[in-house]
């Protein structure tokens, strides 16, 4: 008998070492702690000429889902669910080689060019007028990037003129004969795409890019001073990718209103942990940036400030060319995308624009497939950060466990951020917990407002990481739940491998 108690003693010791451990946190936020104003322009998206993005994308007039124009109405809906701020287009590596008259006019005039970014033909349907009603229908500010690749200083300036300017020019006139008498007036324009690539139509070095963008942007505000340019940063972080960013700030500040940097995470070697901490390289390059952004203005006693547009960012690394980019996105992919929103969140003071490339079935959070429009993994994150997260970031203290995996050294296990929304008097926590099956329990001291009790909780989470969905099921999405919480602070479980938004009523 004694012999088998023993054994059952064992037994349960060993089984409950098997169990994974919770482990324990601490974060405190103080509502006097405000870092930066958080700008709408956070929650913007990219649709490029590439793949099904816009031909079989935003436009099927085949379908029946499509409007009057020829545009998914599913997709505008799920678009405005997500609540995109702004959308960039046409490109992209395609802006490179397109010629923005070639998409004006009566369709059928349209010439069919081969787009050497990506290989396709491009059938011109979808050009500026169509484009800029599809923005509209969205309820989303359209950004337009020009080509500096091969294109002129002359197509530059005239496409501003043709969306922007009162008729009685000529650009803006065959805007109105095309069927638009008002000036669209498109308030965000980009100085080319990625131009410091080799695989960029027209690549320059930054010297080169500088002195033609500098040119184009001169024409461009001299024609609409009242337009916003992004000049194009570093989106290869290989070689000297800084000196990029102060040679082009140091000869176009007096332009631009933001420089643009782009970054592609991927788990290219399945290991959990460097994929969750690629997104430190993202705040790296960002802190490293707006360091030069401050040398330069300081160096030229600027006033005007120069902000950073994250203009492309997302998971890829399943899909290139040949898969035209259709990545099937899963759970662990949505802990990434969460994983870059606290980033642009925390660096709010700096970063005033980023954009998820791109917004449907190419490196997207939606997709068609069979005609039927679903949602990703990823579009969960993002849609809560674009609903919920307005007004001022604030500076979250976090004690937690860290981790190191290859070149990424003291990784929090926890990465939050704390944002405090005046208007509906809401603190909202964003927390991701990188671990891959331990829960962390969290005590959250809130050191200055109280808190009214109520509290509103969303996880997106799922069983396994590799977890996706498709057309029939939506295995990761967000879930709510009313909770209440007590006092000043409350505790509260991360569960493993999760990102949790907490919107908490104060006084
Ligand atoms: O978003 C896909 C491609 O990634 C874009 O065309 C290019 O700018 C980047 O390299």
């Amino acid at each position: 008998m004694k012999k088998h108690l023993l054994l059952w003693f064992l037994l349960l010791l060993l089984s409950v070492n098997a169990w994974p451990q919770n482990l324990k946190a601490k974060i405190k936020v103080d509502l006097d702690r405000k870092t930066g104003e958080l700008d709408r322009m956070l929650y913007g998206n990219f649709t490029e000429h590439l793949g099904r993005c816009i031909y079989g994308g935003i436009y099927d007039p085949q379908s029946p889902e499509a409007n009057s124009d020829g545009f998914r109405k599913d997709v505008i809906q799920a678009t405005r669910d997500l609540g995109v701020s702004v959308i960039r287009w046409p490109g992209g590596n395609f802006v490179s080689g397109y010629h923005w008259e070639d998409g004006i006019g009566p369709v059928d005039k349209r010439p069919r060019r081969k787009d050497l970014a990506w290989g396709d033909v491009e059938p011109n349907i979808v050009g500026t007028d169509e484009w800029l009603r599809f923005t509209k229908a969205a309820g989303a500010e359209p950004y337009i990037c020009v080509n500096m690749g091969t294109g002129s200083l002359d197509e530059a300036r005239n496409w501003v003129e043709y969306c922007n300017a009162k008729t009685g020019l000529y650009y803006s006139d065959l805007r109105a004969k095309n069927g638009h008498p008002e000036p669209y007036m498109v308030k965000y324009w980009g100085l080319g795409n990625e131009m410091d690539g080799e695989w960029q139509m027209g690549h320059k070095n930054a010297e080169d890019y500088s002195k033609y963008a500098l040119e184009a942007a001169k024409l461009m505000k001299w024609s609409d001073d009242s337009i916003k340019l992004i000049a194009s940063g570093s989106s290869n972080y290989v070689r000297d990718w800084a000196e990029w960013n102060r040679t082009v700030l140091n000869k176009l500040h007096d332009y631009i209103d933001y420089i643009s940097l782009h970054h592609y995470a991927g788990n290219y070697d399945k290991d959990h942990n460097t994929f969750m901490a690629r997104t430190t390289q993202v705040e790296n390059s960002i802190r490293i940036t707006e360091g030069i952004i401050n040398e330069v203005r300081s160096k030229y006693k600027m006033k005007k400030p120069i902000y950073i547009a994250f203009d492309e960012y997302n998971v890829w690394y399943r899909t290139f060319n040949e898969g035209k980019l259709e990545e099937h996105y899963n759970m662990q992919d949505a802990l990434v995308v969460a994983l870059y929103m606290n980033v642009f969140v925390r660096n709010a003071h700096i970063v005033k624009m980023a954009n998820m490339a791109q917004l449907v079935n190419v490196i997207a959070p939606m997709m068609i497939t069979n005609g039927k429009l679903w949602k990703q993994p990823i579009y969960y994150p993002l849609q809560l950060f674009a609903q919920n997260c307005h007004g001022q970031n604030l500076a979250a203290w976090v004690e937690c466990d860290r981790y190191d995996a290859g070149d990424f050294k003291s990784v929090p296990y926890l990465d939050v951020t704390a944002v405090h929304n005046e208007k509906t008097g809401e603190l909202i926590l964003n927390v991701v917990n990188r671990h891959k099956d331990k829960a962390i329990e969290t005590s959250i001291v809130n050191q200055a407002r109280k808190l009214t009790g109520k509290a509103v909780v969303t996880e997106v989470n799922s069983g396994s990481l590799t977890d996706e969905n498709n057309e029939r099921e939506q295995k990761v999405k967000g879930v709510s739940r009313e909770i209440t919480v007590a006092g000043d602070g409350f505790n509260y479980t991360f569960p493993a491998h999760s990102f949790t938004q907490l919107r908490i009523k104060i006084n």
